[in-house]
């Protein structure tokens, strides 16, 4: 078979099939409002919970707020190239059948194959963070779990310690079960626990500004804002606050799950860009609030722990709040492993489908008409990831990951407009070519900005994605077989 790497799925085909689907298949009842709660239940979660307190311990101190802002930036423009595909593709499947249609089958494998580190290790990212909250959930209660079981390995002559969360792999497990059986989680619940941890947090705010105004703001913990840099790259000082926002860019990562819902929206058009910077625009304003006021609450040296904002609330004095914000952070961070769980088994759905992964990916189950098999193996693999990996790994895999989903996302947006301008766009992203390059620097500086040897995982990671496409994805792609055939009706060549 010739190198076809660029072949693409035809974008009208695509626009028809969307098109069809509106008028058949889900039923169209989400409007702007629900866009913007799906939007705020995927994004908060373990990000805000856990990692703003870790990411200004160890990287930028109180100026993680400036970092906060820097990712909120980056995701801005991201959003703005990613509104614009989804309302004009509203068809499910995000980012891998964006490039599809726009960038070759060759970009789309890499998006799809990068989205396991978005869904999968961000999945696995706030297990731990839940583990961590279910145990603070527990001691606050006077009640004890088991310890972790521990091993240890010699690495380079040094000692390391293995610590197995059997919490995150349980949980994992509890919600692949309920993905599997196809539960639908009715939209009250969802809105629900919403709700619940959008007032959580709410009431974090409130209380922590109610606490310095009576002690008149006068917490020193603020000075420096920006602790000096340690001489290590990262640790602090600007190259710090660079680092905490690739870090807490965690935090964002969900306002693109809005894009999946399009075929659901009452009007894509319209509803799509609203959703999505709607959610992120009130999830950057709560994050800038919350690490502010946290940092000022606690000194930063203290917030290393698995619930920093459970930390904060201690120390305006409020047990009662103690609980709520550890309820609400369980129940916020099951949704996002949820919607995590579903938007990784979708991808892994259509790229079977497409012919790029193995056909047991699309095997639907009979009776519960979920890809149970895909469900499964992925719950396993996450629940695996959760136990053995610390934290750090997990959370920095996940952000880099996305981050090269959004540059090639935005690269598509200005690729689509110069192949396709005359395809009808709802929404169009402003000041193209502008956005989607500061959309494309902006991740890029985040992603530099990560360690290296995230950098070389995520080099590992794509080079086992290259062996498998080769080896099996573009023998068994739907679209080089259809093209092969000399078949123009469906799919097409454009290489
Ligand atoms: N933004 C999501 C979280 O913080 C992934 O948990």
């Amino acid at each position: 078979m010739s190198l076809r790497l660029f072949a693409t799925k035809d974008i009208n085909t695509l626009l028809n099939e969307a098109k069809n689907d509106g008028e058949h298949g889900l039923r169209r009842a989400l409007g702007a409002t629900n866009l913007v709660t799906l939007g705020i239940g995927a994004i908060i979660g373990a990000g805000i919970f856990v990692i703003t307190g870790q990411a200004a311990a160890q990287f930028a101190g109180p100026a993680i707020l400036i970092s906060f802002v820097l990712a909120g930036i980056a995701c801005a423009f991201a959003g703005l190239c990613y509104a614009e595909f989804a309302s004009m593709i509203p068809i499910a499947g995000s980012a891998y059948t964006y490039s599809y249609a726009t960038l070759g089958e060759f970009i789309a494998w890499i998006i799809g194959w990068d989205l396991i580190l978005e869904y999968a290790f961000g999945a696995a990212t706030v297990a731990v963070g839940w583990s961590g909250h279910l145990r603070a959930f527990f001691q606050d209660m006077g009640w004890k779990l088991p310890i972790m079981p521990t091993s240890h390995f010699m690495l380079h002559g040094h000692t390391m310690q293995l610590k197995y969360d059997y919490i995150g792999f349980i949980i994992i497990l509890v919600i692949t079960t309920i993905l599997v059986i196809g539960i639908k989680e009715s939209a009250n619940f969802t809105t629900a626990i919403v709700i619940l941890k959008v007032s959580v947090v709410c009431i974090f705010i409130a209380l922590a500004v109610a606490f310095l105004t009576s002690h008149g703001w006068n917490s020193n913990y603020w000075h420096p804002f920006i602790p000096p840099n340690t001489g290590v790259r990262g640790e602090f000082g600007w190259s710090g606050i660079l680092r905490g926002a690739g870090v807490v860019f965690f935090a964002y990562i969900g306002f693109d799950a809005v894009s999946t819902a399009a075929q659901e929206a009452k009007n894509p058009a319209k509803d799509m860009p609203i959703g999505i910077l709607g959610s992120l625009v009130v999830c950057t304003v709560l994050y800038i609030l919350v690490s502010g006021l946290l940092t000022h609450l606690v000194p930063y040296t203290q917030l290393m722990v698995p619930d920093p904002v459970v930390v904060g609330i201690r120390a305006t004095g409020h047990l009662w709040a103690t609980y709520l914000v550890e309820i609400g952070a369980l129940g916020g961070l099951a949704t996002v492993m949820l919607v995590m769980l579903l938007g990784q088994s979708r991808v892994f759905y259509s790229m079977s489908r497409d012919g790029l992964l193995w056909p047991w990916a699309s095997k639907i189950h009979p009776r519960f008409r979920t890809p149970y098999i895909n469900s499964i193996v992925i719950g396993f693999g996450v629940a695996i990831l959760a136990t053995v990996l610390p934290l750090r790994i997990l959370d920095e895999m996940t952000s880099v990951g996305t981050l090269l989903a959004f540059m090639l996302v935005s690269a598509g947006v200005w690729v689509l407009r110069k192949k396709h301008p005359e395809i009808e766009r709802p929404f169009k992203t402003p000041m193209v070519p502008l956005v989607p390059i500061l959309a494309i620097l902006f991740s890029g500086l985040l992603i530099v900005s990560l360690s290296g040897w995230t950098l070389a995982r995520l080099v590992i990671w794509l080079v086992i994605g290259l062996v498998i496409y080769f080896t099996y994805g573009r023998k068994h792609s739907r679209v080089q077989r259809l093209a092969a055939a000399g078949n123009k009706t469906s799919p097409t060549m454009t290489d």
